[in-house]
């Protein structure tokens, strides 16, 4: 069953005015309003290439195209009230969705669909610096896309054709807004990130806040405004320490934060004129800002001081009508409906709608418990990787394959499963290694160690410059939320969206008006999303899954084959340390089914299981 082709009855929109063909109509639903102010503001982050919207979810089945029309119309909006609008994305654009990676080069069809929004400050992701070709592309295509808009105040990268050491893109910037003269100093920050290719160089915030250029620039005595773009959390080191640096200098002046790269949404309040908003992930959020009471080159602040409200917006046509008080014939730019245009050719192009079966339920990240029978990895462990993960020249030898639940970036849902879908679950290129003549009791010993989350191994190796295995969003909730009796909290929904951040999905119900979706929890209290919708629990998952595989013995056999996705030899050979295996998983370890990817495996499955009736 399509979820697009449901009975949207209620909906005054029919699904084909959303801009994606195949994109779901939106749901109409009660709406809280935005509170514009002197100077307003549009955020995305962590869009992973989501520009086509989800065409599964109506509550975020907009596309970039939409939000060309929708920045358009809001500019249009507060300019003819004196107000101004400033357009920000803070980062990781890249990787996760198939018009992203499924194009060869990467990325060729997204950079020319994101180049059409008119963004004012724009900055790098983690994403973007993984492998030297993802930064190069950004260094030679994105920043001169935006110039003068490309911000990059901690980040340097090795120039392809020099080989100079050079900053990725302008350290800051001082501007003026168009219709108040709002005066402005930028900065594009990346958090303290260090799992970086080696060409290019992410210099810790805390040690660029004492460069002079941050020194003067914090100094500069005509600002009205500072904004601080970045991919940084809101509530982060990082951010306090450049707020308190710039308190440090200048007491009284507001500062702006906006950031992203926990994949939820977020408002931290640093002091009552320093706020940071983070707009949660993959094109389902657009965050709105608004500021008042500003002052500007010739005229003081208001004796109240500036108010910051903030909004988060579900990514769809509904709220894009309803805030800027138009409709499907008055909304729409002739430059919006191009990019959308656009987004379809391409993926037309890519063949993302290509249909390699039907996935006969839906299967849940974290909505379920895990073990679930509609948990995508009960699914991934009892059948998917005991069908498929077998390398002949093995024989029969028994194997326990772990995998990252990290690994998997997203729920399938019932219906067609798409090459779209195959990209949005399974967007990395990893494949497998293994290690022969493992004890079974210490394969046992590793995944306690591996879902001990990341802190065992932290503080086994100091210093150790992991990437961490949880998935973004969990990492987020862990830090919000110390979970004390971790086997318990498996099975029971401890984590109530109501009472946490958010919850991502929604689901459509058309007999009640109010649908599950985000209702997020932040400094400023329960009232940002625009959306009302009813909570959703969550459920923590486990770091790591493990199967038990080709075991024709009954009982659990002595020794294994460990078989591993390749992502994370470097923390099961710390985490072996820490269970006392003496193997070493650099020279020790061997490809196992040689060139086969998990993204293959997956596709290989449905092809094979999910056959559309
Ligand atoms: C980087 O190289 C990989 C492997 O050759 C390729 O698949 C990918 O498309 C390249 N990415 C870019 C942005 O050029
Ligand atoms: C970067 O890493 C590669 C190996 O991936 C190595 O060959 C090269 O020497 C390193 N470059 C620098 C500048 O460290
Ligand atoms: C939209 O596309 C049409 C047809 O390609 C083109 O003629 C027109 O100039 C485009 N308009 C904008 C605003 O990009
Ligand atoms: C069971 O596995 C062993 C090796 O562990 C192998 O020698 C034997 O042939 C297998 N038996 C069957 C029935 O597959």
């Amino acid at each position: 069953m399509l979820l697009s082709v449901l009975p949207w009855i209620f909906s005054p929109f029919p699904s084909a005015l959303a801009a994606q063909p195949s994109a779901p109509a939106p749901i109409s639903a009660s709406l809280r309003e935005l509170e514009f102010g002197q100077l307003n503001f549009l955020h995305t982050t962590d869009t992973h290439g989501w520009l086509a919207g989800h065409l599964q979810e109506p509550s975020y089945s907009a596309d970039w195209g939409d939000y060309v029309s929708f920045a358009t119309r809001m500019r249009e909006k507060v300019e003819a009230q004196g107000q101004d609008l400033l357009v920000v994305d803070t980062g990781d654009r890249v990787e996760g969705n198939g018009l992203y990676d499924s194009s060869a080069p990467k990325g060729v069809y997204l950079s020319e669909i994101l180049r059409h929004q008119h963004i004012d400050v724009i900055t790098s992701g983690n994403h973007e610096l993984y492998k030297q070709n993802t930064s190069e592309a950004e260094f030679l295509t994105t920043v001169p896309n935006f110039r003068g808009k490309y911000l990059a105040s901690n980040i340097d990268i090795t120039h392809p054709e020099t080989n100079e050491l050079v900053p990725l893109a302008p350290r800051f910037k001082k501007f003026t807004t168009k219709q108040q003269g709002i005066r402005i100093v930028a900065f594009g920050f990346l958090f303290d990130f260090t799992g970086n290719y080696n060409n290019t160089v992410v210099q810790p915030v805390e040690k660029t806040i004492k460069e002079d250029w941050f020194q003067e620039a914090i100094r500069d005595k005509d600002v009205d405004l500072f904004l601080v773009a970045g991919h940084v959390p809101a509530h982060s080191p990082e951010y306090r320490a450049i707020f308190e640096e710039i308190r440090g200098i200048r007491w009284d002046t507001p500062i702006q934060f906006f950031g992203g790269h926990q994949h939820i949404r977020d408002y931290a309040k640093y002091d009552s004129k320093a706020f940071a908003l983070a707009s949660g992930r993959f094109m389902e959020t657009i965050g709105f800002m608004s500021i008042d009471g500003l002052s500007t080159s010739d005229r003081p602040s208001t004796t109240s001081g500036p108010v910051f409200k903030r909004r988060y917006i579900d990514n769809n046509l509904y709220s894009f009508y309803h805030h800027t008080g138009l409709d499907e014939e008055s909304f729409p730019t002739e430059k919006g409906r191009n990019v959308s245009q656009l987004i379809t050719e391409s993926r037309s192009a890519l063949r993302l709608d290509r249909v390699h079966g039907c996935a006969p339920r839906t299967l849940w990240m974290s909505r379920v418990p895990y073990p679930h029978k509609d948990s995508v990895f009960t699914w991934l462990q009892t059948q998917v990787l005991p069908d498929s993960l077998k390398d002949e020249s093995r024989g029969e030898v028994p194997s326990v394959a772990i995998l990252n639940t990290g690994a998997i970036r997203f729920d399938i849902f019932q219906g067609q499963f798409t090459q779209d879908t195959i990209w949005t679950i399974s967007p990395f290129t990893n494949s497998f290694r293994y290690v022969k003549d493992v004890p079974y009791e210490k394969v046992q010993l590793i995944m306690e160690v591996l879902n001990k989350q990341t802190k065992i191994l932290d503080t086994f190796e100091s210093g150790s410059s992991l990437p961490p295995l949880p998935r973004p969003e969990n990492l987020a909730r862990m830090e919000d939320f110390i979970v004390e009796e971790e086997e318990e909290s498996l099975d029971t929904p401890i984590y109530d969206m109501a009472a946490l951040h958010q919850a991502p999905i929604s689901t459509n119900r058309q007999d009640n008006k109010i649908v599950p979706g985000y209702t997020t929890k932040d400094d400023a209290g329960t009232d940002g999303d625009d959306t009302l919708h009813s909570p959703i629990s969550f459920y923590q998952v486990p770091n790591c899954i493990q199967a038990l595989l080709s075991a024709n013995t009954s009982g659990v056999p002595e020794t294994v084959d460990l078989i591993y996705i390749e992502f994370i030899q470097p923390h099961l050979a710390l985490a072996a340390k820490f269970a006392g295996l003496d193997v070493d998983f650099f020279q020790d370890s061997d490809v196992y089914m040689s060139s086969t990817t998990m993204t293959d495996l997956l596709l290989a499955w449905v092809k094979k299981h999910w056959k559309c009736e």
